[in-house]
């Protein structure tokens, strides 16, 4: 059950709070955990008013939601402080956050939310915290969105500041792949089904690809990306808290610290990344879903030299008794031929063939080794590939699969900020990232930042700078 709170975000008149943070806020608040008294308080350096707050938050959810009371739900929940540009907006706020919890007779309990841009986490969390924001008569949770830090340094020295106003145990790293309800299957379906989980080895696992490929662009965030790049946008985050959770050992229960503890523990394993094990790319003009694309250098405010890169694979080793000379790839581009997140397990082949000259024309029978492919999204669900006799008199395998849809068995799946600001209300800090980890995880790709890694072109459209990528390994399940 929720306890009574309020609710504040910064970047109030931003992107994220109208598409995502609103909706998912209305459907919790309306729905059955909600007993208690939950508001919204939306700041921002606009010059709105509460009313003006209300009605773009109720354009927004107008659009997907069909309730007759919206109107009435946002006058109710919502409200709005400009934060202004002068040096007492603080104060201000405070006496606004004040007066409201007196109004609508909260406990106290807060919850600021930094929907921001990075370079004002550290400073935005020092103004909370020096005006005393943070020390209210309740608990105070702070949730910093990613990325986390541009670089190790900056991810050390912005968890410092935090936990000068904020204890470790009030803080919620974001990383929207968490919330993902297929993301978190992957640690149900590792440790609530003995089959596989008794095969998540060395012995019997021959190497793992996880992909996270997308057909958009840049987009209008040339301003934010071209300074980050694949690497810090998406390696460093997603794809990295994927392969925590496929290579993690079983935590010693299912509560947020002992899961986390082994998620750091596998990052600290893996070993540093040569840079022979890094492909770096960025796109060219060329054709996706049909249409024709500009080149990233083409885009709307990338500097015509840019050499940020695009595309990224990047191959890691775990030095534990689990993974020992298994490799795991990491695959995450823009512009690539669709969207499509998928970790790939392939297992050992059969030591010995059976099927020794029993092909067509007397030669081997080929049999491939058995893959389990996890589609994370779109089409969420599992296949398991396997070899099968096709019928008739000779020997002749072929590859088919048993295959489970998500959308089949339980409906649309939910939204992933639903799922996360739930847990933050509710105070489940098991699908955020904690500080040691987003710091292990940056002391992992940090020396490739800014490293003198050739960056290749690709064509927009294809899966990358093919003849490189090959060099590390061969994508076979992407059709
Ligand atoms: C964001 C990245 O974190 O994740 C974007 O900043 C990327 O560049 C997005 O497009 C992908 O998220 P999803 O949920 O669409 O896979």
């Amino acid at each position: 059950m929720f306890e009574s709170h309020l609710f504040i975000i910064f970047g109030a008149t931003g992107d994220l709070t109208k598409r995502k943070l609103i909706p998912a806020l209305y459907h919790l608040m309306r729905g059955d955990e909600c007993s208690g008294a939950c508001y919204v308080l939306g700041v921002a350096r606009s010059d709105w008013t509460d009313e003006q707050f209300r009605e773009k938050a109720r354009q927004a959810l107008e659009e997907e939601i069909e309730d007759p009371d919206l109107s009435a739900w946002c006058d109710d929940h919502l409200f709005y402080q400009s934060l202004g540009s002068d040096s007492t907006k603080y104060e201000a706020l405070r006496e606004r956050v004040d007066a409201l919890e007196q109004d609508l007779d909260l406990p106290g309990n807060r919850i600021f939310y930094l929907s921001l841009p990075p370079r004002v986490y550290g400073k935005t969390t020092e103004a909370i915290g020096k005006v005393g924001l943070n020390d209210g008569d309740g608990w105070a949770r702070l949730v910093v969105e990613k990325p986390f830090g541009h670089d190790l340094e900056s991810a050390q020295e912005l968890n410092r500041t935090v936990h000068e106003y904020f204890p470790e145990g009030e803080v919620y790293r974001i990383d929207h792949y968490l919330g993902k309800e297929t993301v978190q299957n992957l640690l149900g379906f590792r440790f609530g089904n003995a089959i596989f989980e008794s095969i998540w080895h060395r012995d019997r696992i021959e190497r793992v690809e996880i992909t996270v490929a997308e057909s958009l662009g840049v987009e209008e965030r040339a301003g934010y990306y071209d300074d980050a790049g694949q690497l810090r946008d998406m390696v460093q985050n997603h794809l990295t808290q994927l392969f925590t959770l496929v290579a993690m050992e079983p935590p010693s229960t299912f509560e947020a610290d002992a899961i986390r503890d082994e998620k750091v523990k596998v990052l600290r394993s893996t070993r540093a990344i040569a840079t022979e094990d890094v492909v770096l790319g960025q796109y060219e003009a060329g054709r996706v879903n049909g249409l024709d694309v500009n080149s990233y250098r083409d885009e709307q405010e990338v500097p015509a030299d840019s050499k940020t890169e695009t595309y990224a694979q990047v191959r890691l080793s775990v030095d534990n008794w689990r993974w020992q000379g298994v490799p795991f790839i990491l695959q995450t581009g823009k512009r690539l031929p669709r969207k499509l997140t998928q970790v790939a397990v392939y297992f050992e082949c059969a030591p010995v063939s059976l099927f020794q000259g029993t092909g067509e024309n007397g030669d081997a029978c080929e049999v491939n080794q058995n893959v389990l492919i996890i589609t994370l999204q779109p089409d969420e669900g599992f296949d398991l590939q396997f070899e099968v006799k096709r019928p008739g008199e000779s020997i002749r395998m072929e590859t088919q699969k048993l295959s489970f849809r998500y959308e089949d068995a339980f409906g649309p799946i939910p939204d992933a900020y639903q799922t996360l600001l739930r847990d933050i209300i509710v105070g489940d800090q098991t699908l955020f990232v904690r500080g040691d980890e987003v710091e292990a995880s940056w002391r992992l790709y940090d020396p490739l930042l800014n490293s003198d890694i050739p960056v290749h072109t690709y064509e927009a459209g294809s899966w990358g700078p093919n003849e490189h990528v090959n060099q590390i390994a061969q994508f076979s399940n992407r059709s």
